[in-house]
């Protein structure tokens, strides 16, 4: 298998953000392709390759065996971090922004370079972030076909820290490499809540959801 091809823009964008570190906890690993690419390219020496699911862990146990670095990647069935017991760097992609946070909770010393890619709920992650004391230092965005995704870099410090509204939702301009594609995917989040709003008025569902959408809308004028 050659794995450049099933590495996809958002895991691209997710493996470029990993520094140098000797092991990497992927959690919700599912087929396992991000913790074969970043052992194969050099970036960490090893690699734990984790899912609650006996399904997905499966799907990486198959890939990972056709690889020359399956000496070099354990397995774990875990919950969160709760089996997992040496890292230095973990990455949690594909899941909300609640779920990534309280796996966060399960943090273990030696635990100091995080990868996070949500796929929804950016601020409520980016919240939890601030008051549990993880600084984020890079944040980047990918498109996959007409859809665009973010994330971010952050180390565990413990020191908490202050984070205002629009960037609880949108992050920091200056902390991404590119300014324009930033730019971009602003509008994009704007777009995305400007259609939900539309169909919801087409559908006369105005309730408690379509409230907070609209509040939303108006974080993009601060
Ligand atoms: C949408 S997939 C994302 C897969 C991969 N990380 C990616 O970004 O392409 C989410 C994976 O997370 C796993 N998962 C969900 N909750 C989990 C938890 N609490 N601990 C570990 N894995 C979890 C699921 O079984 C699933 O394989």
């Amino acid at each position: 298998m050659n794995i450049d091809t099933k590495i996809t823009p958002r895991l691209k964008m997710v493996a470029d953000m990993v520094p140098c570190c000797h092991i990497v906890a992927d959690v919700g690993t599912d087929h396992g392709y991000l913790p074969i690419y970043l052992v194969k390219c050099g970036i960490c020496e090893k690699a734990v390759a984790a899912d609650i699911n006996e399904g997905p862990l499966g799907a990486a146990k198959r890939n990972i065996a056709g690889t020359r670095v399956k000496d070099r990647i354990e397995i774990v069935l875990s919950d969160g971090l709760k089996s997992i017991h040496e890292a230095d760097c973990v990455t949690i992609c594909g899941m909300g922004g609640e779920l990534i946070a309280s796996i966060l909770e399960h943090r273990k010393e030696g635990m100091v370079h995080f990868v996070l890619q949500p796929q929804r709920s950016y601020d409520v992650l980016r919240c939890y972030l601030a008051e549990k004391g993880f600084e984020i230092k890079k944040e980047a965005v990918s498109c996959e076909g007409d859809k665009m995704y973010c994330a971010f870099y952050a180390i565990y410090t413990g020191k908490s820290y202050a984070i205002g509204e629009k960037e609880a939702l949108l992050g920091k301009k200056e902390l991404h490499g590119d300014e324009n594609l930033y730019c971009e995917y602003v509008e994009y989040r704007r777009k995305e809540i400007e259609k939900a709003l539309k169909s919801m008025e087409k559908a006369g569902a105005e309730g408690e959801r379509y409230i907070q959408l609209k509040n939303l809308l108006e974080i993009f004028k601060l």
